[in-house]
């Protein structure tokens, strides 16, 4: 490695070491926040149970993450209906991404599914399902927990 990059390397260490010393229980390694999850076409983005027919995933859609009413990244769902969106936590406190995010599911609930509504989009906080470690990287993954249709 290049001396520079190195420098860069340790630099961004001491950063991340910083922000995560607010974080219990975390490693001081370089971390990046993996946001990732799965949505259904119904009025609560999940599998409906015991359905006569398995639920569709909802493909295409736009998902945003969004804190105090702000977006700060977005994705498309993958034709499984999964997304994934990763944060750089330099910028971005894990403590408050979890006390005041969002994933929004901006596209209406109509585009999957005609019978669904047109107006108003699914909601959830963000909660924390685990803390890996990949060489130096620290990868802290969150999942959406429970949507609710927002009615607009
Ligand atoms: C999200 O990522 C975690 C950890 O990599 C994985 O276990 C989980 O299956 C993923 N969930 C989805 C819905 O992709
Ligand atoms: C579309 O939504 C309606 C109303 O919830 C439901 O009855 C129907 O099974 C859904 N269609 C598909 C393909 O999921």
């Amino acid at each position: 490695m290049a001396l520079k990059s190195m420098i860069v390397l340790v630099a961004l260490l001491a950063a991340a070491s910083q922000a995560e010393a607010q974080i219990p229980g975390l490693p001081g390694l370089l971390g990046i926040i993996s946001i990732n999850g799965t949505i259904f076409c119904s009025t609560n983005g999940n599998i409906i149970p015991n359905a006569a027919t398995p639920t569709p995933p909802f493909s295409n859609a736009l998902v945003q993450v969004t804190c105090g009413g702000n977006v700060i990244a977005s994705a498309i769902t993958n034709g499984l209906g999964g997304f994934n969106i990763v944060l750089n936590p330099l910028s971005f406190l894990l403590t408050s991404i979890l006390s005041s995010c969002n994933v929004v599911v901006a596209s209406p609930l109509s585009s999957c599914n005609s019978s669904l509504p047109s107006t108003g989009f699914l909601q959830a906080p963000l909660q924390l399902i685990g803390n890996t470690v990949r060489g130096l990287l620290s990868v802290v993954t969150l999942i959406p927990s429970l949507f609710q249709l927002i009615n607009v």
